[in-house]
């Protein structure tokens, strides 16, 4: 974490930008339903945190109010093109960890894929908090550690080599949400206790 926080920490997603909708077409073949249903009880004025290239934004009406954030410009880039015909669609470069927003400024926020990749996770989800209107929800589509005896070392291991191009593999998601101050209301496993849908309150 620390020693991948270093200056030029978000490189890699500025490199990673330009294959990025290549790389993940199937992850959107395969969980763009779920994600779509998941991501319609969002309402009002939406926090759409880490949108990279935008592989989210056909998930939301034309008309819904969204702020996607990002780190990376080269992934804003790429979004920005999706956004043609978005009236009430904003983008916005910035840290999750040190937003410029002010306290209770959005009715939702959307994660999607963002806590395996947010360098101090917590840090990240405190701002969400923050920022989020009290009795407002978060509704997030995240891979996470699995619990599975054999399947959690590997995780490890391979999270040694993922994270120096792209994401971790080990994060405890669900766990940093209730660190962060949420109520966890519903989780749901969408591939075995790998891919999760979290949905959390302030
Ligand atoms: C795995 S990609 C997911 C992109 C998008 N949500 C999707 O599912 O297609 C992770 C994204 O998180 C962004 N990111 C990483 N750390 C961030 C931070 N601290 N603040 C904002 N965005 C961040 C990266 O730039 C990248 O676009």
């Amino acid at each position: 974490m620390a020693e991948l926080k270093d200056k030029h920490w978000w490189a890699k997603w500025d490199r990673a930008a330009g294959k990025f909708d290549f790389m993940n077409r199937g992850v959107e073949l395969r969980f763009g339903k779920d994600k779509q249903e998941w991501f319609s009880r969002a309402k009002g004025l939406t926090l759409l945190v880490a949108v990279g290239t935008g592989l989210d934004l056909p998930y939301f009406t034309k008309d819904h109010s969204l702020v996607g954030i990002d780190i990376s410009k080269n992934m804003l880039r790429i979004a920005a093109k999706k956004c043609e015909g978005r009236k009430n669609t904003k983008l916005i470069q910035v840290d999750v960890e040190t937003l410029s927003f002010a306290d209770n400024s959005f009715d939702s926020i959307v994660t999607s894929c963002t806590f395996c990749s947010v360098p101090d996770p917590v840090q990240g989800l405190k701002e969400l908090y923050r920022v989020l209107k009290p009795g407002g929800k978060m509704y997030m589509f995240e891979h996470v550690q699995s619990n599975i005896f054999w399947m959690a070392p590997m995780m490890d291991a391979m999270t040694l080599i993922t994270r120096h191009f792209g994401p971790e593999l080990n994060r405890r998601t669900g766990k940093n949400v209730l660190k962060a101050g949420f109520r966890l209301t519903e989780e749901v496993n969408i591939h075995l206790d790998m891919v999760k849908l979290f949905e959390a309150e302030k």
